[in-house]
Parts: C-alpha cells; sequence; structure tokens
C-alpha cells in the first residue's frame, strides 16, 4: 500500500496542490481502502471458516477411512477364520464319510488279503511287515459305529407261531421266514413288502433243505443261508447253504455241549449266527456250566474259525443278542416277560466301553424276542415277538476313538 501512497502524494504536488481536490481524491481513496480492507477482512473470514471447515472434514473423512480399514481388517480376518473352518469341516467330514461308510470294513479286509497275498508270492514278510499285518488283523472288525438308540418301531405282521425267526438279506432285498424253532423248511419272499402284503407265510417259494435247522439263530448274507444243525446227542454243526444252487457248500462241528443253549429264556436257541462284511459271528455257549456267552468269529465263506472271546455277558435272562460292527449287544427281559432292554454290550476291539453304550430299551411290547435280526445295509433289527414280525430302526453315533 506504501508505494501507492507515496505516488499519489507526489501526483497531488505535480497538479500544484490543489488543497480541496487533493482533500477529495484522499476521502475517496479512504473510503476505497476501507472497502477493500472491510472485503479482505471477510475474504479472510471465509477462508478461515473454509479452513476449520475443510480440517473438520478432513478429521471426518480420516477417522472414517480408519475406521473402514479396521472394519476391512476384522472382516478379512473373519473370512480366513472362515475358510480355516471350513476346510477343517470338510476335512472331517471326508473322515467321518471314509470311516463310517458300509464299505470301510470290506476295504480293510481286502487290503489284509491283498498284503497276504503279496507277502507270499515276493517272500518279503519282514519282522516290520508282520506287525503291520497283525495290527491290521485286529483292526479288521473296526467300524466305527455304535447304537445310540431305537428310533422307531414298526410292527409289519402276525404269521406263524409265537417263536420263529425272520430276516433279509442285505445284499439282495429277499426276506427269509423261519417259522417256530426248528424244521426243514424256510419261506423266501421278494422283498419286505411281498412279505406283508402276503397271505400268511406259505404263499411263496418254500425252500426244503437237506437238514433241519434248529432254533431260531440263522444267517443270510450274501445268497447264502447260514444254520445250525443239531440232531439229537449230537454236536452242533453249522452248515452253509447256497441258495440260489440249492446245495450244501460247507459244514463246520462246533465244541459244544448238546444241551447248553446262548440264551437262558430262549432255550430253543442252541446257537446264534450273524452274518456281515466282516465276516460270521456265532454265539453259544460252550456247555451248561459256563455263566457267560461266548462269541467266535469265523470265515463266511470256509467256516473256519479265527478267533473266540468269552464277552462276559451273562446268560442268565438273556433272550436275544445281535452283532453290530464287531460289537456284540445282548438283550435282557425277565421269565415273565417285560420291556427288553440291551443290557450287556462287548467288543471285539475293546473300543466300546460300557459307560459308552447306552442302556437301550425296546419300545414297551407284547412279549419277548425269539430273535432279533441285524441288517448292517440298512441299520434296522428284524424282530419276532411272540408271533408278531417288527421291525425296529436304529440311530447310530460314532465309536469314540481312544
Ligand atoms: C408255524 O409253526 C407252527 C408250530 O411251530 C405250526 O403250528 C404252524 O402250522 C406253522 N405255520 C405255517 C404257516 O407253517
Ligand atoms: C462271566 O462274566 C463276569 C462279568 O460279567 C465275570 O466276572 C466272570 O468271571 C465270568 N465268568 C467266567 C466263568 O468267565
Amino acid at each position: 500500500m506504501k508505494p501507492l501512497f507515496v505516488l499519489l502524494i507526489s501526483v497531488a504536488w505535480t497538479f500544484t496542490g490543489a488543497q480541496h481536490y487533493y482533500q477529495g481524491l484522499m476521502d475517496y481513496l479512504e473510503n476505497r481502502l476501507l472497502a477493500i480492507e472491510d472485503r479482505m477482512q471477510l475474504w479472510h473470514d471465509l477462508s478461515q471458516r473454509y479452513h476449520t471447515e475443510m480440517k473438520d472434514f478432513k478429521k471426518l473423512t480420516a477417522e472414517a477411512m480408519g475406521g473402514l480399514r479396521n472394519d476391512h481388517s476384522t472382516l478379512f480376518k473373519d473370512l480366513e477364520g472362515a475358510g480355516v473352518r471350513v476346510d477343517r469341516v470338510e476335512r472331517e467330514m471326508d473322515y467321518v464319510e471314509a470311516q463310517t461308510s458300509p464299505r470301510a470294513c470290506a476295504l480293510k479286509a481286502e487290503k489284509v488279503v491283498e498284503q497276504e497275498a503279496w507277502g507270499l508270492q515276493e517272500g518279503r514278510v519282514e519282522e516290520e511287515d508282520e506287525e503291520e499285518w497283525e495290527e491290521l488283523l485286529s483292526r479288521v472288525s473296526d467300524c466305527v459305529e455304535i447304537i445310540s438308540g431305537i428310533r422307531s418301531v414298526k410292527i409289519l405282521k402276525r404269521v406263524g407261531s409265537p417263536k420263529g425267526m425272520w430276516t433279509r438279506d442285505p445284499r439282495s432285498s429277499k426276506v427269509y421266514v423261519f417259522n417256530g424253532t426248528s424244521g426243514d423248511t424256510i419261506y423266501q419272499f421278494d422283498s419286505v413288502r411281498d412279505f406283508s402284503r402276503s397271505l400268511g407265510i406259505t404263499s411263496s417259494r418254500n425252500i426244503r433243505l437237506p437238514s433241519d435247522w434248529s432254533g431260531p439263530g440263522s444267517a443270510v448274507y450274501n445268497g447264502f443261508l447260514y444254520y445250525i444243525q443239531q440232531d439229537s446227542d449230537m454236536d452242533v454243526q453249522v452248515v452253509r447253504y447256497d441258495l440260489l444252487t440249492g446245495s450244501v457248500t460247507d459244514t463246520a462241528m462246533f465244541p459244544v455241549e448238546s444241551h447248553a443253549s446262548v440264551y437262558n429264556l430262549n432255550p430253543e436257541t442252541v446257537a446264534d449266527l450273524a452274518a456281515d462284511d466282516e465276516g460270521l459271528w456265532l454265539l453259544y455257549a460252550p456247555s451248561d456250566s459256563e455263566p457267560n456267552i461266548s462269541l467266535a468269529k469265523m470265515d463266511a465263506a470256509t467256516l473256519d474259525i479265527e478267533q473266540i472271546w468269552d464277552t462276559r455277558c451273562p446268560r442268565e435272562n438273556a433272550e436275544a443278542a445281535f452283532v453290530v460292527c464287531g460289537t456284540v449287544y445282548v438283550v435282557y427281559n425277565t421269565r415273565l416277560a417285560s420291556r427288553s432292554r440291551v443290557q450287556c454290550v462287548f467288543d471285539v476291539n475293546d473300543m466300546v466301553i460300557s459307560e459308552e453304550a447306552p442302556l437301550l430299551y425296546f419300545p414297551r411290547r407284547y412279549g419277548a424276542h425269539t430273535s432279533l435280526k441285524y441288517n448292517p445295509e440298512e441299520k434296522q433289527l428284524y424282530g419276532w415277538d411272540d408271533g408278531y414280525q417288527i421291525i425296529y430302526r436304529l440311530t447310530m453315533k460314532r465309536k469314540l476313538l481312544a
């Protein structure tokens, strides 16, 4: 502003000091200067305001950005965590599927056979291999399911005598009915439906066997019938009968005293067979003085005995039993029939501990079971209860792996 002032003064002097003119000009200029100053103040205020507003805005955006960044990183972490969890669940599912598939046992058994063949062929069974082979053998019946409950019951029909047995071949849909406690005839139906629709039990294919079956303890698996044959005062025999060709393919003696029977409440059950992917199981009493039920594992094709266990389950008050994945479930009742219940469990791999196996009550029903036959494909029991043919559907859970 100074140079402007000096210029104005010199200009005033040049114009011969016209005092009034100078004064007027000075006033005019002062007013202009004041106006300019006012406007400058205004601008200053405005810019100040803009500046603070800008600062506030910047602060706000910075905060918002910070918040967004945090949110993003937590979101990212969450996503990562979820991804890891999904992976884990997927792996667990794979494992559960591999372990619980009904074929798991068969696959292991096949592996064992393969290894045996390889070992013999190559002649290279070393000590280490032998140990593995032993371990593998002991795990052949290592299914991982136990029964957790009885989901439902279906009373299908009432045919035949109060005592008897019925079962379904897990590998076909065919149903076999054993009326009474012995005989040389069995009745075949194409399906459970076929059986439930039929009038009585004779309106189907009747199969005459070359010898009598003794007791409701037979088993049918993959087109073969396994039954107990016991002629008076003779040893017990297990017979393997081909249902397709109608011929006996094998028999095996069993060291059982003639008048011992496996379940105290069902004296007609000489011995009880169960067949599945793992082989053939036989529940029996070696002699009448033996208080506990014995279990034998047999080769389903050759009827060789592979191993024998004392189940430590008493025969007293037992009415039936069945085998699921290498675990025996013994069903007890009272002489005056009340509720049947699984009260003793025996696992050949010692993997099911008694605390883990629930006390399993059967739904309140008429009398007492003569037989209970487990079907591994359907996970259900075929029961014969006072002449009623009943299906129990089971719920399963995984064994706790120690
Ligand atoms: C079933 O067996 C009982 C006795 O065991 C017999 O009286 C009855 O006639 C049999 N029923 C049929 C349809 O064979
Ligand atoms: C039968 O089993 C019980 C356990 O339930 C056991 O204490 C007893 O020693 C067993 N008896 C024989 C003869 O094995």
